[in-house]
């Protein structure tokens, strides 16, 4: 543990306890709130958060932009490349300089090792924008999303199809965390990694694995998914062909509870990992939980500079 490090890193579910993310979760919904009635309190005044994005990035860009601005903070956003980081700085070197300037720093790489590099080596809070082992600030607004509409997530039923990826890695660790049963369906090449599924079970985390996505959602309260082709992935092709069997679709919509809600952190791509009838039906939940990733990272700034 760094003893100059000012603040607390957000890097993934598993490292924060269970009682800040629901301190997290109750402090977005209280911020939501108060942005629907026109009070955006000036919680973040004077600081300043850095942005680095090695891939690219709608939502999570702006979102942070915006969560900034409307609690009187600033945010200021890079490519990788354009820093000098760019061009073989090194990690450390970079962490260092920029504690110097700003009070927290998002990272959005392809190598979850840099991100922990990053954070070891900042002395103020680094939070994990996405890399290729988890996207914990996605999670976060995707269990606002759900408690929203279907109540509390503890002991309802998930299901995610498609490829085991960063997203439900995160999922995997949520559901350790808040304490939901998770159904997986992944083609075998694509499961998640064995190591993030043991972690949760050893916490007692109900979680089932099968390749039958009609097994997955039986049931569920939550049908969710991503893209087939996540940013880096380096055979698009065989990824699609193993993904093909695992559309959601309304033939697969139907096999879950009746109140079932969809999820998909987006980009989607319809005709691929969902239909537009699913994603753009009523049981569609896709904006609202792209609109609480603000409110949800307002209050991970918020927790990471203690100010909750
Ligand atoms: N869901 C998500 O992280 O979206 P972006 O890639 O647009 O940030
Ligand atoms: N799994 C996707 C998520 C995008 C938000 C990716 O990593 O590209």
């Amino acid at each position: 543990m760094n003893p100059h490090l000012k603040g607390r890193h957000f890097l993934d579910l598993a490292a924060v306890d269970a009682a800040s993310l629901r301190l997290i979760l109750t402090k977005a919904a209280e911020l939501k709130q108060q942005r629907a009635n026109g009070q955006l309190p000036s919680m973040l005044a004077g600081k300043k958060l850095a942005m680095i994005f090695e891939k690219n990035s709608t939502r999570t860009r702006v979102s942070f932009e915006v969560a900034m601005m409307e609690l009187g903070g600033h945010a200021l956003s890079f490519n990788g490349n354009e820093l000098q980081l760019g061009r073989g700085e090194t990690v450390a070197d970079t962490a260092q300089v920029l504690s110097r300037y700003v009070d927290a720093i998002m990272l959005r790489c392809h190598s979850h090792d840099k991100l922990r590099e990053l954070a070891e080596n900042a002395n103020i809070a680094v939070i994990n924008g996405l890399t290729e082992y988890s996207h914990p600030c996605q999670i976060m607004a995707d269990i606002l999303t759900f408690e929203e509409h279907c109540g509390s997530i503890k002991g309802k039923t998930i299901a995610w199809i498609g490829d085991g990826n960063n997203v439900a890695q995160s999922w995997i660790q949520a559901s350790a965390l808040f304490g939901f049963r998770l159904r997986l369906a992944c083609p075998p090449q694509l499961n998640p990694l064995p190591e993030v599924v043991q972690w949760a079970r050893n916490l007692g985390a109900d979680i089932i694995l099968t390749q039958f996505p009609q097994e997955a959602v039986k049931d569920a309260d939550c049908v969710t998914t991503d893209t087939w082709v996540s940013m880096g992935d380096p055979d698009p092709e065989t990824q699609i062909a193993m993904l093909a069997p695992y559309q959601v679709n309304e033939p697969l919509m139907k096999l879950a509870s009746p109140k079932a809600i969809f999820l998909h952190c987006l980009p989607a791509h319809r005709g691929e990992e969902v239909t537009a009838e699913v994603i753009d039906g009523p049981q569609s939940k896709v904006f609202d939980e792209a609109e609480n990733r603000l409110h949800v990272q307002k209050a991970i700034v918020l927790w990471c500079l203690n100010v909750i």
